[in-house]
């Protein structure tokens, strides 16, 4: 089955609006000739409305780093699906191992707020992944299904069947440790069996990788069957090393 493959810049807390400016500046020049991926930029909340207006012209779209899960109210300091939509945003990155770790988000704030997404019809990028820990003791698989099982928790299966799942082990993310190939193998095919356990259509899903992708490993990364893109962090905060990604996926 031919799913579709993604390329998503997930530039954290770095790129200030001129440095993002500069870069699509130089991405508009490359050429993306290729149908089947998708490619998507995530910066922080207070570029989204000027970054929108540079990619009107551009196959490349736009997501956001974080949601809210209520619509709105007496919530200082976030961001509600509303106010993404207003901003032409149609992707949205949450379960994040960064909230998870830094801003304590619980599991079952992640499956609230991937309600409000399928509820006001954004596309969620859901992240998952176990620690360093867990997977020393065995238990990458249990954590897994912990983390898909409650977010995914009485979700109607037809919106859930346009997620997109990354996969980002925590031991990988900036550490410049990629998992090897046949650990990504092996995860990924967990993954697709726990999507199907769930109930969902597991072939229709995009499950990608992420964590220390580099234009030296997306290669062979890219090759496993379940990859269908990455999630990518340091590497997509220069044009030439992401450009590169895009064309190995
Ligand atoms: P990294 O980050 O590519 O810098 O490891 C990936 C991510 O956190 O999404």
């Amino acid at each position: 089955m031919s799913r579709t493959r993604y390329c998503i810049a997930n530039w954290k807390m770095n790129f200030t609006l001129s440095d993002a400016e500069g870069f699509l500046a130089e991405w508009e020049n490359k050429t993306l000739n290729n149908p089947h991926i998708k490619t998507i930029f995530c910066p922080s909340f207070t570029e989204l409305f000027a970054i929108a207006d540079i990619l009107k012209t551009s196959s490349s779209q736009l997501g956001a780093q974080n949601v809210f899960y209520e619509s709105t109210g007496a919530f200082t300091g976030e961001i509600s699906c509303a106010m993404l939509k207003e901003a032409a945003c149609r992707w949205v990155i949450i379960g994040h191992s960064e909230r998870r770790s830094v801003l304590g988000e619980t599991d079952d704030m992640i499956h609230q707020k991937l309600h409000q997404l399928l509820t006001e019809d954004l596309f969620p990028i859901l992240c998952i992944g176990e620690s360093i820990d867990e997977r020393n003791a065995g238990q990458t698989k249990a954590v897994l299904e912990r983390q898909l099982n409650i977010a995914c928790e009485n979700l109607d299966s037809s919106s859930l069947n346009k997620m997109v799942v990354a996969y980002e082990p925590v031991w990988a993310i900036g550490t410049g440790k990629t998992a090897t190939t046949e650990m990504v193998a092996e995860t990924h095919e967990e993954i697709r069996n726990i999507l199907s356990i769930i109930g969902l259509n597991e072939d229709a899903i995009s499950i990608l990788y992420g964590g220390s992708v580099s234009a030296d490993n997306a290669e062979s990364l890219s090759a496993i069957e379940n990859v269908d893109g990455f999630l990518i962090g340091g590497a997509s905060l220069d044009v030439e090393k992401f450009y590169s990604i895009y064309n190995q996926l």
